[in-house]
C-alpha cells in the first residue's frame, strides 16, 4: 500500500512541475503556459484588460507574452505578435517550425503569424524561458543561442538587456510603447541610441521630433541625467567599440524587481515593485513632467498636470475618438464641435460669426500646427500665439 501511495504522490509532483521549454514535440496552445526554472517569469497567451470602454466588441485579443510570475497585477515584459492578435488561442500554437525558428501558427488556416525569423542550420532547436525574463532560442545539443527575446525589447527594458546600436548593420534596438492600455501594437514614441553613432539616447515622436535626450555618455553617467550618480540600486555600464555600442544595467540585489518602461504617453520610467504596497513605485521619469512629451494630447489638445486626465480639448473642441481617450491614448487629439462659419457657406442668421478666443497661461509645443492636415491652412496659422480661431 505504502509504495503505491508514494508512487501516486510522486507522479502528482511530476505533473505539477512546470515546464520552462518549448520543443518540436511540445507546442504551446490555449491556456498552456511555460514557467522559468525559478518561477520568476511565465509565458503564455495574454489578453490585456479592456479598460473602461463602451466599445461593443465582445471578442478578446490574445498575444503571446511574458509576465512576472509573482506579481498579482499581471505585468507583461514582452509581447510577440503585437501587430497580429489571435482571437482564439486554442487554434493557435507557439511551436518550433520546420526551419528551426520559434513560430506562432494559426492552425485553423495554417497561417504564420509571427516568427523569430533568423537563419538556423539545424532543426533541433528549443525555446527556454529564463529567470531573467528572456525567452532564448537555443540548440538542443549545444550552447549556441540563435535568438533572445531580451535583445528584441518591446516596451520594457529588463535588467541584463541591451538597448544599443549594431554598428555593422546600423540597426538600433528601440523601446516603443503600447498604442494604448489594451493594445500592444507599437505607439508613436520611441527610445533609442542615436543611430548616427553618438553616445546619447533620444526619445522621439513619430521618428521625427526629438523631445528628450540623455546627453552623451561622459564616462560615468549620461550628462543630462545627473540622478545616475545616486544609482546605488544599480550596476550600469556603457559599451562603445567598433562593432557595437549599448547601455546595460543590472540590480545589485537580485531580489529587487525593477523595470524600465516607455509608457503609453511617451515618458520613460524606472519602477520598482514594492510588495508591502503591492504596487509599482516610480522613482525616475523623463521627461520629468508628462506635459513635456511632444504632442501627447494630439491636435487641439491641451495638457495640464493638475488635471485628471492631464489631456483635455481646448475650448470649442471635443475628443476625436473617445474610445482611444478612454484607453489613455490621447494622441488622436480633438475636433471642432461646430464647423467654422467660413467653411460652411452658411449665411443664415442662426450661424454665429467666427471669432478669436484668447487663451492665457498656455505654452505651445507647435504640435497643433504640424499635426492636423484635415483643417484648412487658415486655422493652422490661427492656432499660434495663444489665440484660436473658432466657432462658439
Ligand atoms: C520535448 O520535451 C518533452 C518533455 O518536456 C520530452 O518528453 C520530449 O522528448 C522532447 N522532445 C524532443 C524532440 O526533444
Ligand atoms: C467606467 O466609467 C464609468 C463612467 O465614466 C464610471 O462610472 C465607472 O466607475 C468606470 N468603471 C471603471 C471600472 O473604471
Ligand atoms: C529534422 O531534420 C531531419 C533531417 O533533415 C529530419 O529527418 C527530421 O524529420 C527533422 N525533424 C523535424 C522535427 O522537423
Ligand atoms: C523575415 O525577415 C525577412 C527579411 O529580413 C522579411 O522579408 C520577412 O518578411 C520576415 N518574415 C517574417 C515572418 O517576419
Ligand atoms: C540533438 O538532440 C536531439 C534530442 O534532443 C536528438 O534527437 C538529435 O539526434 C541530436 N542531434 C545531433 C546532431 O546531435
Ligand atoms: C539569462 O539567463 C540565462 C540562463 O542563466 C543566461 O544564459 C543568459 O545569458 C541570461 N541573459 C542575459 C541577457 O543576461
Ligand atoms: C550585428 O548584426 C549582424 C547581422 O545581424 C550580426 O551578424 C552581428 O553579430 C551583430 N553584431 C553584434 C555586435 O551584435
Ligand atoms: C544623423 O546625421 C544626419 C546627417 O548628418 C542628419 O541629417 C540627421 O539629422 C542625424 N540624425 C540624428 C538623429 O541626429
Ligand atoms: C565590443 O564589446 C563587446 C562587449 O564587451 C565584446 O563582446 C566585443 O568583442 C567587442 N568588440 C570589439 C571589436 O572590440
Ligand atoms: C460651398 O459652396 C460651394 C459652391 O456652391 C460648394 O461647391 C461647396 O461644396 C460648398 N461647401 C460646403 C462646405 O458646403
Amino acid at each position: 500500500m505504502a509504495p503505491f501511495f508514494l508512487l501516486l504522490l510522486l507522479s502528482q509532483i511530476l505533473l505539477c512541475a512546470a515546464v520552462d521549454t518549448i520543443n518540436s514535440s511540445t507546442p504551446l496552445s490555449g491556456p498552456q503556459k511555460i514557467v522559468s526554472k525559478g518561477n520568476k517569469f511565465t509565458l503564455g497567451f495574454y489578453t490585456p484588460t479592456q479598460g473602461n470602454t463602451t466599445s461593443s466588441s465582445s471578442t478578446s485579443n490574445y498575444y503571446i507574452a511574458i509576465w512576472y510570475s509573482n506579481i498579482p497585477q499581471q505585468t507583461t515584459v514582452w509581447t510577440a505578435n503585437s501587430d497580429v492578435p489571435v482571437t482564439d488561442p486554442t487554434t493557435a500554437a507557439l511551436t518550433i517550425g520546420n526551419d528551426g525558428n520559434l513560430v506562432l501558427l494559426d492552425r485553423s488556416n495554417n497561417r504564420l503569424l509571427w516568427s523569430t525569423n533568423v537563419s538556423i542550420g539545424s532543426n533541433s532547436t528549443i525555446a527556454v524561458l529564463q529567470d531573467n525574463g528572456s525567452l532564448d532560442l537555443t540548440d538542443a545539443n549545444s550552447s549556441i543561442v540563435y535568438w533572445r527575446s531580451i535583445d528584441h525589447p518591446t516596451n520594457t527594458w529588463l535588467p541584463g538587456g541591451k538597448l544599443g546600436l549594431n554598428k555593422t548593420t546600423g540597426v538600433s534596438q528601440r523601446l516603443v510603447p503600447w498604442r494604448n492600455m489594451a493594445n500592444p501594437s507599437p505607439g508613436l514614441f520611441s527610445l533609442e541610441l542615436d543611430p548616427n553613432g553618438t553616445t546619447q539616447y533620444f526619445i522621439q515622436w513619430k521618428d521625427s521630433k526629438t523631445y528628450w535626450t540623455s546627453g552623451p555618455w561622459n564616462g560615468n553617467i549620461f550628462s543630462l541625467v545627473p540622478e545616475m550618480t545616486a544609482g546605488y540600486n544599480y550596476n550600469f555600464q556603457f559599451i562603445n567599440n567598433d562593432t557595437e555600442s549599448y547601455f546595460i544595467y543590472s540590480m545589485k540585489d537580485n531580489n529587487v524587481i525593477s523595470r524600465f518602461i516607455i509608457d503609453v504617453n511617451g515618458q520613460i520610467k524606472q519602477e520598482t515593485w514594492v510588495s508591502a504596497s503591492q504596487s509599482w513605485i516610480m522613482f525616475w521619469a523623463q521627461p520629468r513632467t508628462q506635459c513635456e512629451v511632444y504632442a501627447v494630447c494630439g491636435a487641439y489638445g491641451s495638457c495640464n498636470l493638475n488635471a485628471l486626465p492631464f489631456c483635455n480639448c481646448i475650448k470649442g473642441f471635443t475628443q476625436k475618438v473617445q474610445s482611444d481617450w478612454d484607453l489613455q491614448d490621447f494622441s488622436g487629439g480633438c475636433k471642432r464641435r461646430v464647423p467654422l462659419q467660413c467653411q460652411t457657406n452658411s449665411s443664415s442668421a442662426q450661424a454665429k460669426p467666427d471669432k478669436f478666443y484668447t487663451m492665457t497661461d498656455i505654452s505651445s509645443s507647435q504640435a497643433s500646427q504640424t499635426q492636423d492636415s484635415t483643417t484648412t491652412s487658415q486655422t493652422h496659422s490661427a492656432t499660434s500665439g495663444g489665440s484660436h480661431f473658432q466657432s462658439i
